[in-house]
This record gives structure tokens, C-alpha cells and sequence, in this order.
């Protein structure tokens, strides 16, 4: 049988790890796919540079668009990144007929709708395990695995330059910027690190997560993203002393109302599996009604971790090639016409309990009259841990974990807090989720 040509665009980091896993392992790779594959063409932006694969065999070219259009080319692996040319060549790609593979993640949570329909047009499929969580199969085991199940939850953390940056604040009492400044150095943090920081990687992964688990559309900009530039050091002890660690987190539930699609720093127990995920590892938790809680662990980057799962997406494409397109597994595990439109709640209508950290002056009433606020809002104090005052200013941090209530409420009961003229600063507020 004729072997299944590759062409691969963009050979940086993940391109130099597919090509080196797929030839290192080309004879159980062939053995598993039951055809041969070889990577014929990439492109890069230049040819002549010292290269961390062997590219002896394949044609290099600075034009990805003659790939695109090659008919000798079976399968397209984009792993350029971003929106715009990246978008450009799998439009081409996929109307030339070609399967593709990718790792990008804010192209599929942006413009997967537009791409999974011409796809399904044009009978080609678009596979994506690399976008999310680097080498971890978890769009295989939600999209496969889980298939039985009504997922009800799914949690991860999914982006590892946060998780790193909130590991070595929490083992070492680090302050955040010295820590960011390291994960840029070694070459954790996307180009621009406030994509990690901020949580806007972590929701394009959560997004494509979400539209699997629920079936519906990809809608990254209904995603609510919230970063952990604003976590202090005495945060992180403060939650430590009450039995609980920060992580950030991707969060998405299904409730009666809609769908939950949010990202920001959460307080969970410390016994919990996924508090114990650390440094740059990624780790998603997906609750399915029969299995019960699930949790998927391992690199969510580097080289040959992310070709991991763009090598098994080549090998699912390869062995798909024969296949009636109707028949193959749809791109978000639901049928096509079988996507609904759920609506994706707006955060002030999501329901959890809260972390509030508060610096109060030191004076009779300020605790009575920061738990009237809360109570009028209806929401009950779970536990309360009031600090010797500071040395020197006399202000003494009030920290309160709170029952769950809908951020609205929250929201407004913190707007009273902040006018009290016996607060200082603005309060400070961490969202908690038990996990269990
Ligand atoms: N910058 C990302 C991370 C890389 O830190 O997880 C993988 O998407």
C-alpha cells in the first residue's frame, strides 16, 4: 500500500518532536497505523539553521503554501500557532481535501465551528489532541472513553507556567514576578506571558474541552477568565492554614440553568489528587454520571510530550483514510447536528463558596459589620480566622470562607465591604470548589 505523506509546518519545538518521535518509533508506529507514514515535506521560516531533528529526507521549503497545495501530501500538521496564517493554510488545506493535524489550541477555540464544518463538507478531518494539555489523551478519553457517560463536570489544570508559578510561591514563599521571570527563562511561558498568567490559554483549552464534554459550540469568548498575577504570598499561606492550596483551574459544569466555562485562581482541599499536581505539570479531573470522577495526568508541553499526541493524531488520521467519513468519530464527540445550544452562563449567575481576604482597621464593630453585609446577601460563613494586626500600620486581615452563594450576590456584599471606612484596600476574593 502507498505510504501516507506528511508535510509538517512550523519546525520549532513541537515540529523538531514530532519528526524525532515519529522516526524514532517508525516501526511500532507502522505496526499500529498498518501503513507506512513518512514526513516528505516541512516548511520553516528558515532553511539553513542548526535543528534539534534529523530532516535528512525530508524537503524543506519557507513557502508552507506549496505544501498546502502538493497533491503528494496526505496529511497537513500545522504546528505554526496563532490565528492568522496558521487559520489561512488549514482553510487551504482542508479545501485541497487534506486531512489535518494540530496543536493549536486558540485556532480550534476560536475558529473550530468554521473549520469542523468545511471539514465535514469536504469529508477531511481536523485532529487537535495536541492543543490541549500537551501530551495527555484527554480529548480521546472524553471523546472516546467517556462516551457512555453524561458528563457532569470536567476541572483541570491545564496551563503549566501558572501551575509552576503557584508551586514555587507556595513551596519556596516566592513573590510572583521573580517567578514568572524564571518560567520565561526556561522556556515554559507562551511568547506572550500574559496568555499564561492571565488564563486566556488555559480557556482556549477549557473551551474545546467544554464543547466535547456537553456538546455544544466553541465559544471562547463567553469564557470567563480571571489570572494569578493578583495572588499574594499571604494568600497562599492563608489557604494553607485553613486545609486548602490555590491552583489555577479551568472549570466546567453543567447545571440546570446552562453551561459554567471559567477560569480563575480556586481554593481547593489539599487532599484532593489534583492539589498535589505540581511545578509544570498539567492534570484534568472530568466527572461522568456512571464512572464517577476521572483524572488525567502528565506533560501539558514540551517537545516530544506534544508530539506524543500529535504523532497519535497522525496515526488516528492514517487509520481513518479508508473510512466512510459519516462513520468517523465527530470532531466534538457529538454529531454534527446533534451540537445544541446550551447557553454558557455568565459568571455573575455561577453559584460557589468564597475565600475573602479583608485588611480591616483595628477597632470594635468592623466584624459585626462586614457579617451584617454578608448576611443581607444571604451568604453564611463557613469558617473565619482573624490575624494578630500587622506590625507598624495596625491593620489586621480578616480572612472568612464563605457557603456557597451566586457571584452577584457576592459581588454586591463586596462592594458594601470596600465602602466601609474601617476597610483598607480592595478585598480580596478567591473562589472555592470542594472537587469531591
Ligand atoms: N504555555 C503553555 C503552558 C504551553 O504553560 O502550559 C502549552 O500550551
Amino acid at each position: 500500500m502507498q505510504s501516507v505523506n506528511i508535510g509538517v509546518l512550523g519546525l520549532g519545538t513541537v515540529g523538531s518532536g514530532t519528526v524525532n518521535v515519529l522516526r524514532r518509533n517508525i516501526k511500532e508506529i507502522t505496526r499500529r497505523a498498518g501503513r507506512d507514514i513518512e514526513i516528505t515535506r516541512a516548511a520553516d521560516r528558515t532553511i539553513d539553521k542548526e535543528r534539534s531533528c534529523d530532516i535528512s529526507g525530508i524537503h524543506l521549503t519557507t513557502d508552507a503554501l506549496e505544501i498546502v497545495n502538493d497533491p503528494n501530501i496526505h496529511v497537513v500538521v500545522e504546528l505554526i500557532g496563532g490565528t492568522g496564517i496558521a487559520r489561512d493554510l488549514v482553510l487551504q488545506a482542508i479545501e485541497n481535501g487534506k486531512h489535518v493535524v494540530t496543536a493549536n489550541k486558540a485556532l480550534i477555540a476560536l475558529h473550530g465551528n468554521e473549520l469542523f464544518e468545511k471539514a465535514q463538507d469536504k469529508g477531511v478531518t481536523i485532529a487537535f489532541e495536541a492543543a490541549v494539555a500537551g501530551g495527555i489523551p484527554i480529548i480521546k478519553a472524553m471523546r472516546e472513553g467517556l462516551s457512555a457517560n453524561s458528563i457532569e463536570w470536567l476541572a483541570g489544570i491545564i496551563n503549566g507556567t501558572g501551575n509552576f508559578i503557584l508551586t514555587e510561591m507556595r513551596d519556596k514563599g516566592r513573590d510572583f514576578p521573580e517567578v514568572l521571570e524564571e518560567a520565561q527563562a526556561l522556556g515554559y511561558a507562551e511568547a506572550d506571558p500574559t496568555f499564561d498568567v492571565e488564563g486566556i490559554d488555559a480557556a482556549h483549552k477549557l473551551t474545546i474541552m467544554a464543547s466535547i464534554a456537553f456538546g455544544i459550540p466553541l465559544q471562547f469568548d463567553k469564557a470567563y477568565t480571571e489570572g494569578i498575577s493578583k495572588i499574594s504570598q499571604e494568600d497562599v499561606q492563608y489557604a494553607a492554614e485553613l486545609g486548602y492550596i490555590i491552583k489555577h483551574l479551568g472549570i466546567s459544569k453543567k447545571t440546570e440553568q446552562g453551561v459554567e466555562l471559567r477560569v480563575h485562581p480556586t481554593l481547593i482541599p489539599h487532599r484532593r489528587l489534583i492539589a498535589n499536581v505540581d511545578g509544570v505539570m498539567n492534570a484534568v479531573l472530568v466527572k461522568g454520571d456512571a464512572v464517577g470522577p476521572t483524572l488525567y495526568y502528565g506533560a501539558g508541553a514540551g517537545s516530544e510530550a506534544t508530539a506524543s499526541a500529535v504523532v497519535a493524531d497522525i496515526v488516528d488520521v492514517v487509520r481513518t483514510l479508508t473510512t466512510d467519513p459519516e462513520n468517523r468519530v465527530p470532531h466534538l464527540a457529538f454529531q454534527p447536528d446533534a451540537i445544541v445550544d446550551t447557553p454558557i452562563l455568565p459568571i455573575s449567575e455561577v453559584v460557589t463558596s468564597y475565600y475573602l481576604r479583608i485588611h480591616t482597621d483595628d477597632e470594635p464593630g468592623v466584624l459585626a459589620d462586614i457579617t451584617r453585609i454578608l448576611a443581607e446577601q444571604s451568604i453564611s460563613i463557613e469558617a473565619i480566622l482573624q490575624k494578630q494586626p500587622e506590625d507598624h500600620n495596625g491593620i489586621v486581615p480578616v480572612i472568612m470562607l464563605t457557603q456557597e452563594v451566586a457571584e452577584k450576590n457576592m459581588d454586591l456584599a463586596i462592594k458594601q465591604i470596600e465602602e466601609l471606612t474601617t476597610v483598607e484596600d480592595s478585598v480580596m476574593r478567591i473562589r472555592m470548589e470542594s472537587l469531591g
